[in-house]
């Protein structure tokens, strides 16, 4: 028996696919963030690695007759469901890209927290990408949709390909890093309230100009060494973030969530991205469980999560 033609039932909806389709998408840590002088376009120049890591947003795209966004989870109600939001911007730069109609119903499930320093909202753009990819049956490789990702923000390349990869630029060009296929073990503190990325950076830049902000971290050759074995401690000593005195002139607090880390006996502890969250390396699972019991005992943060890493990029299924 044929099935009957039914008039939606258009060239891209028979490419495309028909039912929900979900993807799922990692949050990030900066490993090494290093950062250059400010540019005339308003970014400075990074020299980071980043590093994918099992904390995850699942964004599920519907065939709808518009573009709507819908939310729950970490930040449902505080976050800008309209053309503003960094998701319905990707599918409409896919569609223009791709020249098909920009229809579709997204909803996200989100457990990354909002101006963390984790790439939320670039982690969704990676995931609308890769969605509506699949839903239209736009055939986009991955390098295209990077390419596209690069113009959403300065994270979005890094989380459609995930792992541990540097980034130069302004941290939109990813390369992949040659490391061993191990697994790192991160407890996050995920602190009450976001920080603004572009604040963080306005904050070094006047730390530098008033001569107190720490020596630059520079090239990223001793942590890309640390990668390629297997000791967590040897990655401990190459952590580092050029953005964390800003993130703790901003916000004195984040010394306390770091100390607590150390007194529980984390490898090392770091601000995330522009903060404010702190990630801990912890030398196993088990460390890693018993590390986030103790910082949340500290009341020095929201809440704890364990994760590890490194993780795939935004993925179906
Ligand atoms: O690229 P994205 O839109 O995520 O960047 C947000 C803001 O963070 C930028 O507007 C800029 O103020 C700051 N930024 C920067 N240098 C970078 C990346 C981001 O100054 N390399």
């Amino acid at each position: 028996m044929t099935e009957a033609w039914r008039p939606d039932d258009d060239d891209d909806q028979r490419r495309g696919s028909s039912g929900p389709v979900r993807v799922r998408v990692p949050a990030k840590v900066n490993l090494h963030l290093g950062v250059g002088p400010l540019r005339r376009d308003g970014y400075h120049e990074l020299n980071t690695v980043y590093h994918a890591i099992s904390i995850y947003d699942e964004l599920t795209a519907r065939r709808g007759d518009t573009l709507t966004l819908t939310m729950e989870g970490e930040g449902a109600g505080e976050l800008a469901l309209d053309d503003s939001n960094l998701a319905i911007r990707a599918a409409h730069a896919l569609a223009g890209y791709a020249g098909v109609l920009p229809h579709a119903r997204l909803h996200l499930r989100k457990q990354i927290p909002l101006a963390g320093g984790l790439a939320g909202g670039s982690a969704d753009a990676a995931a609308a990408l890769v969605a509506c990819d699949a839903l239209w049956g736009t055939g986009l490789s991955r390098d295209e949709l990077a390419g596209i990702a690069a113009d959403l923000g300065s994270d979005v390349p890094f989380l459609i390909h995930g792992g541990t990869a540097l980034g130069t630029g302004r941290g939109e060009a990813v390369s992949p890093v040659l490391a061993r296929p191990t697994s790192w073990h991160w407890v996050v503190a995920v602190a009450d309230g976001g920080l603004s990325t572009p604040a963080a950076y306005r904050e070094l830049d006047r730390l530098r100009d008033a001569g107190t902000a720490g020596t630059p971290l520079g090239s990223t050759d001793g942590l890309l060494g640390a990668l390629r074995q297997r000791d967590p401690r040897v990655l401990a000593g190459c952590l580092g973030n050029d953005l964390q005195d800003a993130a703790l002139s901003m916000r004195p607090a984040l010394a306390d969530t770091l100390k607590a880390g150390e007194a529980a006996g984390a490898l090392a502890g770091i601000v995330s991205g522009s903060g404010p969250t702190c990630v801990f390396l912890a030398r196993d699972a088990a460390d890693a469980q018993r590390i986030a019991t103790e910082v949340q005992a500290a009341g020095v943060c929201r809440e704890t999560r364990v994760a590890h890493g490194p993780v795939p990029g935004a993925r179906v299924g």
